[in-house]
């Protein structure tokens, strides 16, 4: 037998009191899976797989762990599969976000558990990134990113279709009459037709992409469709560069840094990406106690062009962004806002990266030149203000600019429940030019933040051709939707925030040129109404839901644990 290290197989033994029996012991078990001596002397590298049958976005998991596989065995490692909670979006209930603390500690205290020298992740759908990357992130095991990838467009009488900002718009038109029930079944079944995560720039594409922006994966592979060889070769690559990070260590704390948090919001406001991902990237960075604030998002946004032309922004979808030329192209463009010292797994620079990629080839039409942006500032913008003091987001990327500046009168909705039973009363007292408030949807409301803050607009404004309305909520909207919409509203209602204290008919003002957003109600009403507000109801009496409302965060801290958070060592 040889000596106890702290390498491969001998990791961080089970505590028997007798650590040469225990490392007899592992050994011996796991012969019995018909590992040879020689291969159980090679380094470890986990697969953290999350399949599951209740995830279609990552379908393509067996193939992509068998291509890490190969690239581990070839680069002299062992790979050792292990399963994690896998999340797929629309199987989850109440919500995906509820879950992503509790996938993110499985991450973590299996990475750091089990006998691992580095660790590839393998995810994709809206969640699993952000819960890998805050995993590995507090474990601080050399790790690399790889995503399932995405969808491939599918196509209805001609027309190109992507999950899923194509769903909400046919969703929209048979509200509103447009389209009858037979064609609805019809695209249903057209949506969604390879394994992948949503074509478009929702929250897993613009993860894939943050993740690569952080430096995190590979460099190239954020926009690889999941069918495409490539997929599988950025597979291989992954696991090969798994056991470099083996002899060559290079943590997660030392990749995501404040200067790489910078390019990843770069790239969040250059792609008009979801605005999910800034509740995501706040989350992973505090789990190094780098901070991420909404100030900081303006004054970025300020500076950062949007260049790449993908719905729900533009028209395009994440198959022609990777054939444009992808993440290299757009990092080539956004090169004099980066910080070019930042490290990547593959112990490059970002600098140096792209200094190896000058001159390649790129598709200006989907990635536009900086000197010919699509808009010339960011996609996303933090608003400010008697409304919203810890403050909300706006994608105004994807939002109606002749909304941008009013002041109009509140119609509110207090509850999910709220406003299903009444958006579409015939006898709602609403207008086109009402501003929509939905209450009670934040982060400790008992719902778990849905993706709920693109409330539909009333039916029968809907009929009569209405597509957009401000909308003003504490929940949050999926990365695939579009339309003037504040989100993220902070504090939220359910903890007593001012959204809380709004009533049908108060004016609200909004200025996305101000950068805020107002409640035009005295002080002294509202300290009546705040006093009239009911105690907060235990919503949760046992297991993780009351864990996850007894320490989940605001928006504007992730919506992480607050005892996940990286300890402040300056205290
Ligand atoms: Fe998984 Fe959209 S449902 S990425």
């Amino acid at each position: 037998m040889t000596d106890i290290s702290e390498h491969g197989i001998a990791r961080g033994l089970t505590n028997y009191g007798d650590r040469a029996f225990a490392l007899y012991l592992r050994r011996s078990f796991i012969k019995s899976m018909g590992y040879s001596t020689a291969m159980l002397e090679r380094p470890v590298v986990g697969i953290a797989s999350s399949g599951s049958g209740f995830n279609n976005c990552h379908r393509a998991m067996p193939e992509l762990v068998e291509a890490v596989k190969r690239g581990v065995l070839a680069a002299g490692g062992l790979p050792i599969e292990f399963p994690t909670i896998s999340l797929g979006e629309v199987f989850l209930n109440p919500t995906s976000l509820m879950f992503r603390n509790l996938m993110s500690m499985d991450v973590e205290e299996m990475v750091r558990a089990q006998p691992m020298d580095s660790v590839v992740l393998i995810g994709g759908c809206d969640k699993t990134v952000p819960a890998q990357l805050m995993g590995a992130a507090a474990a601080d095991v050399p790790a690399i990113q790889l995503v399932t990838g995405p969808m491939m467009t599918g196509r209805h009488e001609g027309e190109r279709l992507g999950a899923c900002t194509d769903c909400r718009r046919f969703w929209g038109s048979y509200r509103a009459g447009k389209i009858d029930r037979k064609t609805i079944d019809i695209v249903e079944g057209r949506l969604a037709t390879t394994a992948g995560t949503c074509a478009v720039m929702g929250t897993a594409s613009t993860m894939a992409c943050i993740a690569e922006a952080l430096g995190m994966s590979l460099p190239g592979t954020a926009a690889i469709p999941a069918v495409h060889a490539d997929r599988l070769r950025a597979a291989e690559a992954s696991g090969e560069m798994a056991v470099r990070l083996i002899h060559n260590p290079i943590k997660p704390s030392q990749i995501i840094t404040p200067k790489s948090v910078h390019n990843a919001l770069r790239v969040l406001l250059a792609l008009g990406g979801s605005t999910n991902a800034i509740i995501h990237l706040t989350a992973i960075a505090g789990r190094l106690n780098i901070p991420v604030s909404l100030e900081l998002l303006n004054i970025l946004s300020d500076s950062t062009p949007v260049l790449v032309d993908l719905k729900p922004t533009g028209g395009m979808y994440m198959e022609d962004f990777y054939a444009a030329g992808g993440m290299s192209a757009l990092l080539r463009e956004l090169k004099p806002l980066l910080h070019l010292d930042t490290l990547t797994v593959t112990g490059e620079t970002l600098g140096e990266r792209l200094a190896a990629e000058k001159g390649e080839w790129a598709d200006h039409q989907v990635v536009r030149k900086a000197s010919n942006p699509i808009e010339p500032v960011g996609g996303l913008v933090a608003l400010f203000g008697s409304l919203a003091p810890g403050g909300a987001i706006l994608k105004r990327s994807a939002a109606d600019k002749t909304l941008f500046e009013k002041e109009a009168r509140a119609v509110v909705f207090t509850s999910l429940q709220d406003l299903s039973e009444r958006v579409d009363d015939p006898d709602l007292d609403i207008t086109a030019d009402d501003i929509m408030v939905l209450q009670n949807a934040g982060p400790t409301s008992g719902s778990g933040m849905p993706e709920a803050g693109y409330l539909p607009i009333p039916k029968k404004l809907a009929v009569a051709g209405v597509k957009d309305m401000v909308r003003i909520s504490d929940a949050r909207m999926s990365g695939t939707a579009f339309g003037t919409i504040v989100l993220h509203v902070t504090p939220e209602a359910a903890a007593g925030g001012p959204l809380a204290l709004v009533r049908n008919g108060d004016r609200i003002r909004l200025s996305v040129k101000e950068r805020r957003i107002d409640l035009l109600v005295d002080e002294a009403e509202l300290a009546l109404r705040r006093e009239q507000l009911p105690a907060r109801p235990v919503l949760a009496q046992r297991g993780y839901a009351k864990l996850y409302q007894d320490h989940v965060m605001q928006a504007n801290a992730g919506c992480d644990f607050d005892f996940l958070r990286a300890a402040d060592k300056s205290k």
